[in-house]
């Protein structure tokens, strides 16, 4: 039944094939549709920014905890491609209306170099939360690509400091604690995992045992297989930027992740013990066209799951 079917189609495509005016108007079609479609990729989706509300199961969460609300938005490349400031003002705009406990910056701030940086984190520090906590990307070290080492000018003490002064905390392979009614949460940030300052070890040696709940901040998803046996509950990353071009039925142009499965939006990674893994699709680009990854600011609330 379904050959035949199957040779319906074929035939029936076959015979459309054959007629001249359906060829014609076939390419016509594909003539007008590309240049459409290329020019909604560079001049609109890279401004229709998404803002994604997700609710987080976290077993045994404390009540203080529940309905903690963590906005996390990554990848601004803040540069001389995107440097504008409309843009980035009414994204931090959205962030403030949807009044977040914390804050999560997940890396790659920077474009090429620093030039721009100070203007990026005055923005920044215009974020209203009862906390604010960044990590570091590998545009943030200079390093474009995998296996290889700064090809940029950019030094990370620089990137860190310039937080620092507008009161932003960068956790560089540190724990920040957040208290609340005499409970703990943990964050963990964790250096680029593209770099040598990838050490979990480390990180994670500042952790609160008794605190209640646990999350990572760790640029690039890949991350996660060297995590899989530290204690946390929910890892927040970005650095894929959703694919950024991406195709119906094709998938995307190229993604800079080993796990292509975790480009974007969340994924239960360890059923047993409930460990969330959440991909943000960033905020900004290096070359200019998003296509089916629309940018995105991402509201995470935490619940408790028992
Ligand atoms: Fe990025």
């Amino acid at each position: 039944m379904k050959m035949k079917k199957k040779h319906r189609v074929k035939e029936f495509i076959r015979k459309l094939h054959h007629k001249k005016g359906m060829r014609w108007m076939a390419n016509v079609g594909f003539m007008i549709i590309l240049p459409v479609v290329g020019l909604y990729a560079h001049f609109i989706e890279p401004k229709l920014v998404k803002v994604s509300n997700i609710r987080i199961p976290i077993p045994k969460l404390p009540k203080s905890f529940n309905r903690f609300r963590i906005v996390q938005i990554s990848d601004l490349h803040y540069g001389p491609t995107n440097k504008s400031v409309k843009f980035f003002e009414k994204c931090i705009r959205k962030i403030n209306q949807l009044k977040p406990d914390l804050v999560a910056l997940t890396g790659d701030y920077v474009q090429w170099d620093t030039t721009h940086l100070r203007i990026l984190t005055t923005m920044l520090a215009k974020i209203k939360a009862t906390s604010t906590l960044a990590i570091l990307g590998n545009h943030d070290y200079g390093v474009c690509h995998a296996g290889e080492p700064a090809s940029d000018p950019v030094d990370y003490q620089e990137v860190i400091d310039e937080f620092q002064k507008q009161g932003i905390r960068v956790l560089h392979n540190e724990v920040a604690h957040i208290e609340k009614e005499n409970e703990v949460l943990n964050v963990v940030g964790i250096g680029d995992y593209w770099t040598s300052h990838f050490n979990p070890e480390k990180a994670f040696s500042g952790k609160k045992e008794t605190a209640f709940a646990t999350i990572v901040l760790c640029h690039n998803p890949d991350g996660i297989d060297s995590l899989k046996n530290y204690p946390f509950n929910l890892m927040l990353s970005g650095h894929s930027h959703g694919g950024q071009v991406s195709f119906p039925f094709l998938g995307p142009l190229s993604v800079p992740v080993k796990n292509r499965k975790h480009r974007r939006g969340l994924h239960l990674v360890d059923k047993g013990d409930k460990k969330w893994l959440y991909t943000n699709r960033g905020l900004g680009y290096i070359f200019k066209a998003r296509l089916l990854s629309r940018p995105e600011i991402t509201c995470l609330e935490l619940i408790d799951a028992t």
